[in-house]
C-alpha cells in the first residue's frame, strides 16, 4: 500500500514539481500540462481516499465487530451483509445505527426488531460507547462492498484478525490499472497539446523549432525513468526485508505428527508438551520420552479418522508410531525390556525461525500477557503439519503491541492481572478516567531494546 501513498506524499511538495516541469518543458506550455496533471492527480486521490474509507472500514470492523459478525454467515450475532435492507431500511439512517451501537440494551427496550433478534441470537451485542458516526459509515460502507464481491471477494471470518491479503492484492492491481491509465491520459494530453500548438502557431505565422518526438523529449524520459527507481525501489527494498521470512513454511517431518489428532480430537493440552512455554523464552518441542508417556500402551493407529500429507497421499498411523518406537528403542513385543535413557532424539525441523537480533519470549506472552497460542500459530488443532501461520516480521510484532490491551488488575472488581501493579500513573490515570485502556505499547512494548539485542 506504501507504494500508492507515494503520489499522496508528493501532493504537498507540489512547487518541486512544477519547478521540475517548468525546467524541462520549456517548449510545451507548461502551465496547460500541469493543470492537466494536477487534475489527474486529484482524480486518483479522490480514488484513492474513496477506497482509503473502505480500509479504514475494514480494520475497524475487524478490530470492533468481527468477532462476533461475519459478512456473509450467522455467527454470534446476524450475517451483517445487506443489513441495511432490512426493517424498511432502518439502518441505512445512520442515526439510527449509531444509537442502537452505542447502546444496545436501552435500544432493545423500545424496539421490538432488535428484541426479536435477541431471543433468535441469545446473546445482547456489546455497547460501543465511544464509537463515532463516520467510523459506522465506514464499516457500512465496507460491509455493503465486501457483501456486493460475494463470498471469497473479501470474506471475513470470525476469527481472523489477519488483514485479508486477497483483496489486499486485488486492491494493489486496482490501483496500478488506474494509475497507468492516468499516465496515458496524461502523455496524451501532452501530445494533443504541443500538436494543437503547432497548428496555432502555423495558422498565425509564427515559426518554431520541429517538435522533438516523444522517444527522445526529456519530460517523458524523465517521468519513466523516476517511475521505474521508485517501483523498482520499492519491490527491491521490500524484498530485501522479507528475506529470510518463511510464512507458510511447512517442512517435511521425520514422524507424521498431527496436532489435529493429539491437540484437536484428543485433546492434549498445548502445555503438556510445550509446557516451558509458560516460564521460558523457547516453547520447546517435547523429548521422544514425552511421546512414550502414551505410546508405550497406544502402539497402533485405530480410533482417529484417515489421515492424508499435503499431497494427498494416504498417511499409516500405525507405521509412524512404528518410527517413534524406534526412535526410542522400544519393542512393543516386549514392553518390559524397555529402558528409557537409551530413546534417541528426533530430528524435528524447526518451522518458526526469528533472526538472532530480535528476543522474543514466550512466558512473558503467555502468562504476563495472556495470549492465546493460536493468536500466534493459528488453528493449530486443525492442523496435521504444523505450518507457520504469522508473518513474524516486525510491524507484525508491532502492530499488536499496538492494538493490544493490557489486562490491568481492576481493584473493584478483583479481576486483571497484578503483574501490572508497578504501573501506578496509568492505574490512576485509568481510575480518574483520563485513559480508557492501556496498550502494550504505553508500557514500553514499542521501545527498539526490548525486542532487539
Ligand atoms: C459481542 C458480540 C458483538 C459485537 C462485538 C458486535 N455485535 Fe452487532 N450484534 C450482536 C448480536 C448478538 C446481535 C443480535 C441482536 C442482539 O442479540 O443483541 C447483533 C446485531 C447487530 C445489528 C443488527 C443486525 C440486523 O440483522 O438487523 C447490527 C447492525 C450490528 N449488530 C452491528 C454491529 C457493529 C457495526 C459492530 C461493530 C462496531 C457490532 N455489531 C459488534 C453481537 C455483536
Ligand atoms: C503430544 C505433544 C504435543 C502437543 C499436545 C502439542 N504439540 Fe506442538 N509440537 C509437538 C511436536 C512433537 C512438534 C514438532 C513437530 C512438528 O512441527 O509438527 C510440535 C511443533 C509445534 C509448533 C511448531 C514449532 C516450530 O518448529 O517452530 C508449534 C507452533 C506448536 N507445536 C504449537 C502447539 C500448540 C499451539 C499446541 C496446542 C493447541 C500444541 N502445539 C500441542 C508436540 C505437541
Ligand atoms: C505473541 C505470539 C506468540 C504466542 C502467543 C505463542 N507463540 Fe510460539 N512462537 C512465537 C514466535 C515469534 C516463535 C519463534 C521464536 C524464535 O524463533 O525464537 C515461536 C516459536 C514456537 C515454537 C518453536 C520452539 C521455540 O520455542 O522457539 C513452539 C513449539 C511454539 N512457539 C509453541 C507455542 C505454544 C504451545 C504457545 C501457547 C502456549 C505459543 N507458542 C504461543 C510466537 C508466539
Ligand atoms: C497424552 C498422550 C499422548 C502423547 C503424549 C502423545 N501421543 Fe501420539 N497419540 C495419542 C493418541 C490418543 C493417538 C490416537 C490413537 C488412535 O486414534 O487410535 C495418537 C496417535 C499418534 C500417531 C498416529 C497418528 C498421527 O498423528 O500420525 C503418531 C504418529 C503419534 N501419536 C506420535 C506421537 C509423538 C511423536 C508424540 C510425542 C511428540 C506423541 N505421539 C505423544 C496420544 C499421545
Ligand atoms: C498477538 C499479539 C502480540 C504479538 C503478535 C506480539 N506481541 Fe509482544 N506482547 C504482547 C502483549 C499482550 C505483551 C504484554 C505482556 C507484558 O506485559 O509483559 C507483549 C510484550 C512484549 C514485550 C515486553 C514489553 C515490555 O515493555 O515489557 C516484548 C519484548 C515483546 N512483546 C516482544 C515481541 C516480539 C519480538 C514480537 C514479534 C516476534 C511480539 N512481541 C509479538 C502481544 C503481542
Ligand atoms: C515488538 C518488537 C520489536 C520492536 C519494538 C522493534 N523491532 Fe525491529 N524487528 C523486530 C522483528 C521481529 C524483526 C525481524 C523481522 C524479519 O525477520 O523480517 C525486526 C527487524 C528489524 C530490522 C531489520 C530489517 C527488517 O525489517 O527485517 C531493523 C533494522 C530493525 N528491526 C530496527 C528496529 C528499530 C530501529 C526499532 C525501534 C524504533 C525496532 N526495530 C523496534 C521486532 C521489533
Amino acid at each position: 500500500m506504501c507504494f500508492y501513498s507515494i503520489p499522496v506524499l508528493l501532493l504537498p511538495t507540489n512547487c518541486t514539481l512544477s519547478t521540475f516541469f517548468r525546467s524541462t518543458a520549456s517548449m510545451i506550455s507548461e502551465k496547460y500540462i500541469y493543470q492537466k496533471l494536477s487534475l489527474c492527480f486529484f482524480v486518483f486521490i479522490a480514488v484513492l481516499n474513496i477506497d482509503l474509507s473502505a480500509q479504514d472500514g475494514k480494520i475497524l470492523f475487524n478490530s470492533k465487530c468481527a468477532s462476533c459478525h461475519n459478512v456473509f454467515k450467522n455467527t454470534t450475532g446476524p450475517a451483517l451483509g445487506g443489513f441495511q435492507e432490512r426493517e424498511n431500511g432502518k439502518w441505512t439512517d445512520t442515526k439510527e445505527l449509531l444509537k442502537w451501537v452505542k447502546n444496545p440494551p436501552a435500544y432493545m427496550e423500545h424496539d421490538a426488531y432488535t428484541k426479536g433478534l435477541k431471543a433468535q441470537f441469545g446473546s445482547i451485542m456489546q455497547s460501543f460507547s465511544d464509537i463515532t458516526e463516520p467510523e459506522l459509515v465506514a464499516i457500512a460502507s465496507y460491509v455493503n462492498t465486501t457483501f456486493q464481491k460475494g463470498p471469497g471477494g473479501g470474506t471475513t471470518t470470525a476469527t481472523s484478525s489477519e488483514p485479508n491479503e486477497e483483496t489486499d492484492g486485488r486492491n494493489a492491481i486496482l490501483f496500478g490499472i488506474i494509475s497507468l491509465i492516468m499516465a496515458v491520459i496524461a502523455m496524451i494530453l501532452m501530445q494533443v497539446n504541443s500538436n494543437l500548438k503547432k497548428l496555432s502557431d502555423d495558422v498565425e505565422g509564427v515559426l518554431r523549432p520541429e517538435p522533438t518526438p516523444f522517444y527522445k523529449n526529456k519530460i517523458y524520459i524523465s517521468v519513466v525513468a523516476i517511475a521505474f527507481f521508485v517501483v523498482g525501489g520499492f519491490y527491491v527494498t521490500k524484498g530485501a526485508i522479507g528475506f529470510g521470512r518463511q510464512k507458510e513454511y511447512q517442512p517435511h517431518q521425520p514422524i507424521f505428527y498431527s496436532h489435529k489428532v493429539h491437540a484437536g480430537i484428543n485433546q492434549i493440552n498445548c502445555l503438556y508438551c510445550h509446557g516451558n512455554a509458560m516460564e521460558s523464552k523457547h516453547a520447546t518441542i517435547p523429548s521422544t520420552n514425552v511421546c512414550m508417556n502414551c505410546h508405550k500402551a497406544i502402539t497402533s493407529y485405530e480410533k482417529g479418522p484417515k489421515l492424508f500429507d499435503e499431497e494427498g497421499k494416504e498417511i499409516n498411523g500405525t507405521a509412524e508410531i512404528a518410527k517413534l518406537h524406534k526412535y526410542a528403542r522400544f519393542d512393543p513385543k516386549n514392553p518390559a525390556a524397555w529402558d528409557p535413557s537409551k530413546a534417541q532424539p528426533i530430528s524435528w525441523v524447526k518451522i518458526h525461525n526469528l533472526p538472532d537480533h530480535v528476543y522474543f519470549n514466550h512466558s512473558q506472552h503467555i502468562k504476563a500477557g495472556n495470549v492465546q497460542c493460536q493468536t500466534c500459530h493459528g488453528e493449530i488443532t486443525k492442523m496435521d503439519e504444523v505450518f507457520q501461520f504469522s508473518e513474524l516480521s516486525m510491524s507484525w510484532c508491532i502492530n499488536c503491541h499496538r492494538d493490544t490491551k493490557v489486562n490491568f488488575y481492576d481493584e473493584e472488581k478483583g479481576t486483571g492481572n497484578k503483574f501490572y501493579s508497578i504501573y501506578e500513573k496509568f492505574h490512576n490515570d485509568l481510575k480518574s478516567g483520563k485513559m480508557d485502556s492501556v496498550t502494550v505499547k504505553d508500557i514500553g512494548g514499542l521501545e527498539c531494546q526490548k525486542c532487539h539485542y
